[in-house]
């Protein structure tokens, strides 16, 4: 027998498929012809709707968080900037300690098996996952966020992918394999191989402490827990039950095993952790075909599912097991309950973890919506009224959506069953800077039963269908989210979008091949986040001096100079954290050289103004930003050091990093910055 080493996907691991071939136009096809000039919106969100809309006072809108509450006494930018960095090693601002906490492969849980690339499946379901994202916080005690320990708490974090040539360390030594290549032997996977990278996607929940010399250590816990793309699951809400996830496992279409791709998460207001399915269509093959050609139903077909094999051939596992056979959708015959034809359509939505219960069965909530969620981020959530949740799809050209609960929100019995019914919309940003939300629902905005929108569960399931017959505005990417705690403003950042074509901008998206991204932000009507309009502006373009513009109209400096935002945050104080995503494949190369490696900076959205805070080694991106409630201990991740590394360094041996431990592997990990004076992290 003889290893071949076989390039499953080609893609990079962090590009986005392209999967709206629809025909709905581009808003800017529409409006291209009309428009008089070529004009953006910049900044002029206050001052245009100054007439239209009323400031709330900081307090009112976030609920008089104590964050909230001192902004304004303290400075926004109070740090010198970090210059842009090609070297392997974190950088933070003078007078501030960044060190590094849970590692890829920590151990949390079970035997507490220690780190070692040659650990087995089994070993990784009780170690921290791989390819660290979106992170939360949350306090041992105190239920808000802003409030609460700022010592203990547990941390709970996504583990967006695999890098199988790092997670496999010797037996894939020394062949030449890039980011995504796994080994299939007489065309079958080693199962223990398929095992360690299921268990090393998911989320972790792992309590942490900081220690008498102010450094922070993983504790024993009994609620540190790995979920993993094989961990149980209920699937609740419109499309719990429906033809469309009927499965082997699940005959009645209530369960499913797995969460995967899980890249940015959000935080509901009665404190679960939602963890967000992104990149999940390729880990799935269906090989129907009809004649000689492929056959993919429009659920599969529009987001992407592989008509060849899975990203990492899970379903060439050896042992033919069912955990594993299922990433296979091909049908075997007339009865779906007797394969995993639908099994794809058990992925793609928001998952509700709740990390203070280890025995909890985490909740697909269907009502948000199936696409390539990046993450999700909810508007201040106040007595009496609905929960809004706002999510972007990370894809080209694809959409941005938000969710409002049909019940209304209270602090005393709030919980996940909120975001079980509602009505999910899709955003469409008008030239003129007015937005309107068209909801996703039978019977409105053209959804009808003749074109396969009957009901809620065939709308949820085919969200991207829905959307692009409606007209929804389509994005440059949209990722993260991020409410404004004193305005109530919400931004979302667009990352990029180099297929746009000169013909298809819009004044939303105005960039034709678009490098460098933008950030762009919305109030809604009467400051209702359950509003049906909104106005919006572009709050930042990104790019090098001679290609940016800041939301008072000035280039990027020395100081500002980003590309392609992704994660994005505000602290309590109002302070917007933006992260930076250049791909494996465009880093330090071309015009996207001059960014440096990937990194994170801090907004202070009155002025306009940004500063650079922390630049991260080589390969990798920044993302996943929380602070303890006090504010003075900040958590990051950096996420797949050393993924640049092309196949013939890897065979050589030669990894371009070995952050963290300048040895044996690059690990994804979790930086804890401090203050040395003590002081809130930023001022
Ligand atoms: Fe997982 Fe869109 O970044
Ligand atoms: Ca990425
Ligand atoms: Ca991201
Ligand atoms: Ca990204």
């Amino acid at each position: 027998m003889t290893d071949t080493p076989v390039v499953l996907h080609d893609a990079g691991e962090g590009d986005e498929p392209l999967c709206n071939t629809s025909a709905n136009a581009s808003f800017g096809e529409i409006v291209e012809a009309r428009l008089s000039r070529r004009g953006t919106l910049l900044g002029g969100l206050t001052a245009a709707l100054g007439a239209m809309f009323v400031r709330p006072a900081p307090a009112a809108a976030q609920g008089a968080t104590q964050g909230a509450a001192q902004a304004g006494s303290e400075p926004m930018l109070g740090f010198t900037a970090v210059p842009t960095s090609a070297a392997d090693r974190i950088a933070v601002p003078q007078g501030y300690t960044a060190r590094v906490l849970t590692p890829w492969g920590t151990p949390i849980t079970g035997s507490l098996p220690q780190f070692s690339t040659r650990n087995s499946g089994a070993d990784q379901a009780m170690q921290i996952g791989q390819h660290h994202d979106g992170m939360h916080f949350f306090p041992i005690e105190g239920r808000d966020p802003y409030q609460g320990s700022s010592t203990d708490g547990l941390l709970v974090m996504n583990h967006e992918y695999v890098e199988p040539r790092f997670l496999h360390g010797a037996r894939y030594a020394g062949q030449k394999l890039s980011g995504s290549a796994v080994v299939v032997t007489d065309g079958k996977r080693d199962d223990d191989e398929v095992a360690k990278e299921i268990n090393a996607h998911g989320v972790s929940v792992v309590r942490i402490a900081r220690q008498a010399d102010g450094t922070w250590a993983v504790q024993r816990d009994q609620r540190n827990r790995r979920i993993t793309g094989q961990t149980p699951m209920e699937i609740a809400g419109p499309v719990r039950g429906s033809a469309l996830v009927r499965t082997k496992y699940s005959p009645d279409g209530t369960r499913t095993r797995g969460t995967l791709n899980n890249c940015a998460h959000g935080v509901t207001p009665w404190n679960t952790y939602l963890t967000c399915e992104e990149n999940w269509a390729g880990y799935f093959r269906n090989g129907a075909t009809s004649g000689d050609r492929p056959a993919l139903p429009r659920e599969q077909a529009r987001y992407g599912v592989s008509t060849r094999r899975g990203r990492y051939g899970w379903e060439l596992a050896a042992s033919a097991a069912d955990e594993f056979v299922r990433f296979d959708a091909t049908p075997s015959g007339a009865d779906a309950t007797a394969d995993y034809r639908n099994e794809p359509n058990t992925f793609g939505w928001v998952v509700e973890v709740d990390p203070f219960d280890p025995e909890s069965v985490p909740v697909k909530r269907t009502h948000l919506g199936r696409f390539a969620h990046e993450g999700v981020v909810f508007g201040p959530a106040r007595e009496g009224r609905p929960v809004v949740a706002y999510s972007g799809d990370d894809a080209m050209f694809e959409y941005i959506y938000k969710f409002v609960s049909a019940r209304p929100y209270s602090a005393a019995t709030a919980n996940g069953s909120l975001l079980d019914e509602g009505t999910l919309y899709v955003a469409k940003f008008n030239d003129d800077g007015s937005g309107e939300w068209l909801a996703l629902a039978p019977g409105q905005n053209g959804l009808t039963e003749a074109d396969g929108f009957g009901t809620l569960a065939e709308i949820l399931v085919n969200t991207r269908a829905a959307a692009d017959k409606v007209g929804a505005t389509k994005m440059d990417r949209p990722e993260w989210g991020a409410v404004d705690p004193r305005t109530g403003e919400v931004y979302f950042t667009l990352t990029n979008n180099t297929r746009r074509a000169e013909n298809q901008v819009d004044r939303a998206n105005p960039r034709a091949k678009s490098q460098f991204g933008h950030i762009i932000r919305w109030r809604e009507a009467n400051d209702d986040h359950a509003a049906t309009r909104f106005s919006w502006d572009i709050f930042v373009f990104a790019g090098p001096e001679r290609d940016s513009r800041d939301k008072a109209g000035r280039a990027l400096t020395a100081d500002s100079i980003f590309a392609c935002p992704d994660g994005l945050w505000f602290d309590a104080a109002g302070r917007l954290w933006i992260q930076t995503d250049i791909g494996e494949r465009e880093q330090n190369k071309g015009d996207l050289e001059v960014f440096g490696n990937n990194q994170m900076l801090a907004a202070d959205p009155t002025t306009g103004e940004i500063r650079r805070f922390l630049t991260g080694p080589f390969g990798q991106e920044i993302t996943g930003v929380v602070t303890t409630p006090d504010r003075r201990t900040m958590f990051i991740n950096v996420q797949h050091p050393g993924a640049t590394t092309s196949a013939d360094d890897f065979a050589a041996g030669k990894p371009v990093s070995l952050w963290p431990d300048g040895e044996g592997v690059p690990r994804s990990a979790t930086v804890v910055i401090t203050k040395d004076d003590g002081g809130i992290i930023g001022t």
